[in-house]
């Protein structure tokens, strides 16, 4: 259990719940019926938790399950930014939090030693091309076992060899990311994040449902697109997509 009076200053913006479908469900209703800036909805557990590309994110117990409504005032095109400010808060939290070696693999997954144990999920409601909220979902492999059958995935305890307190990386993450919200330096969110992602100069491949993409990720624009040099030489935008690092 995690309760809203564990985080004192934001105990009204808090909504825990044993157990829901998924923290986006309860998060979008309570967007649009017009809950606050920093409104988090956290699950002990999922049963029916959403990942990118339409896939099913596992959440035992023991994880950490939550999504944030944000209320920035930014015209949709600088959405990205935020849930790249996110990912990169996120690595740089779990660095000084378990002193590891997290890092963030296009556009928004945390890894160490090239295993996740972290992946967001974003959704945007917009009016006249100003955000109304931004949603990040973010799941992360805290205490629970990953098991055999995802060896690209792991928890936090399995690779610490101790359990790791939920409420305390929660609560570093939090005031971290707000502070960060706060200063709204979007300008300057893209290159900091380049300096926590293993994704650059690296030889990847992009899936969507649509194509795949092999190439080397040489860069990520402003709008949060990597930039793939192509055999040939020629230079690809990917805007979303699955990466795969190949070397
Ligand atoms: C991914 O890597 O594909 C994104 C995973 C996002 C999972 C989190 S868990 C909290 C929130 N609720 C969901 O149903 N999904 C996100």
């Amino acid at each position: 259990m995690l309760y809203p009076w564990e985080f004192p200053t934001r105990e009204s913006k808090i909504h825990y719940f044993p157990e829901v479908s998924s923290t986006m469900d309860i998060a979008r209703q309570k967007a649009r019926n017009g809950c606050p800036d920093f409104t988090i909805v956290i699950a002990g557990h999922q049963n029916k938790g959403r990942g990118r590309l339409n896939r099913i994110w596992k959440s035992a117990v023991g994880g950490l399950y939550f999504t944030l409504v944000l209320r920035p005032r930014i015209p949709v095109a600088l959405s990205s930014r935020v849930s790249f400010l996110a990912s990169m808060t996120l690595a740089r939290v779990l660095c000084t939090f378990g002193d590891l070696d997290a890092r963030v693999k296009w556009p928004n997954d945390i890894l160490v030693d090239e295993r996740k144990v972290s992946g967001m999920l974003t959704e945007l409601e917009a009016e006249a091309d100003q955000v109304n909220f931004i949603n990040i979902g973010i799941g992360i492999n805290v205490n629970n076992a990953t098991g055999r059958f995802e060896p690209q995935a792991a928890s936090l305890k399995e690779l610490l060899g101790r359990a790791v307190c939920r409420r305390d990386l929660l609560d570093q993450f939090l005031n971290e990311f707000e502070t960060r919200m706060n200063r709204a330096d979007f300008d300057r969110v893209v290159s900091e994040w380049k300096k926590h992602t293993i994704t650059l100069n690296r030889q990847v491949r992009i899936v969507t449902r649509q194509e795949t993409s092999e190439g080397l990720a040489v860069d990520v624009d402003d709008s949060g697109a990597l930039i793939l040099k192509m055999v040939d030489g020629s230079l690809k935008k990917i805007l979303y997509g699955d990466c795969f690092h190949q070397d």
